[in-house]
């Protein structure tokens, strides 16, 4: 039986976990978020792996565990953390072993989904409230590049299961 994976990439914020987990649901797939694959392989939360390693350290096992995600036996959903796709060549990777999609957000709504989240996010622990909106424009300019190397596309905004559907059917 073959097996399909479908990754979705996006900045912090954008409902990757979210959404992953309900097209998951509708396909009848499993669910796999690569952050907590990591902090399963390694036996530490994400913040403990920054402070413990450094970023460096952690793109090193993201990116392990992205190419661990090749051994999945049943077709998945994977929700990858919002740097996966920007460091060694994880892009090329996913777009190798599976589909991707992109999950578009404006700063507004991605301020607005990380400040109401609990997940502690070392990337943005230290960026004060008044200029996260203005650090996420700049930041997600700086990673667009590459989630527009994702071959689906979708803005969040009024996003319905269907549309999502629709696009791996
Ligand atoms: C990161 C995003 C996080 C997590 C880590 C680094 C990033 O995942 O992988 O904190 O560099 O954007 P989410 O996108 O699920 O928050």
């Amino acid at each position: 039986m073959d097996v399909t994976r479908i990754y979705l990439v996006g900045y912090m914020g954008c409902g990757k976990s979210y959404w992953g987990k309900r097209l998951a649901d509708s396909l009848s797939f499993d669910f796999v978020d690569l952050d907590n694959l990591i902090e399963e392989r390694e036996g530490l939360t994400i913040p403990e792996i920054f402070t413990q390693f450094g970023e460096a350290s952690f793109r090193n096992m993201e990116q392990k565990a992205l190419l661990y995600t090749k051994e999945l036996k049943k077709s998945t959903i994977i929700s990858t953390g919002g740097g996966a796709p920007c460091f060694h060549n994880n892009m090329s990777v996913m777009n190798t072993m599976g589909q991707t999609l992109f999950l578009e957000a404006s700063p507004f709504v991605l301020k607005h989904n990380i400040l109401k989240s609990d997940d502690e996010r070392p990337i943005v622990k230290a960026v004060p409230e008044v200029e996260l909106e203005t650090y996420i424009a700049n930041h997600l300019n700086s990673r667009l590049s590459f989630y527009q190397q994702a071959q689906f596309k979708c803005n969040v905004d009024g996003l319905k299961l269907e549309d999502l559907k629709q696009l791996f059917q």
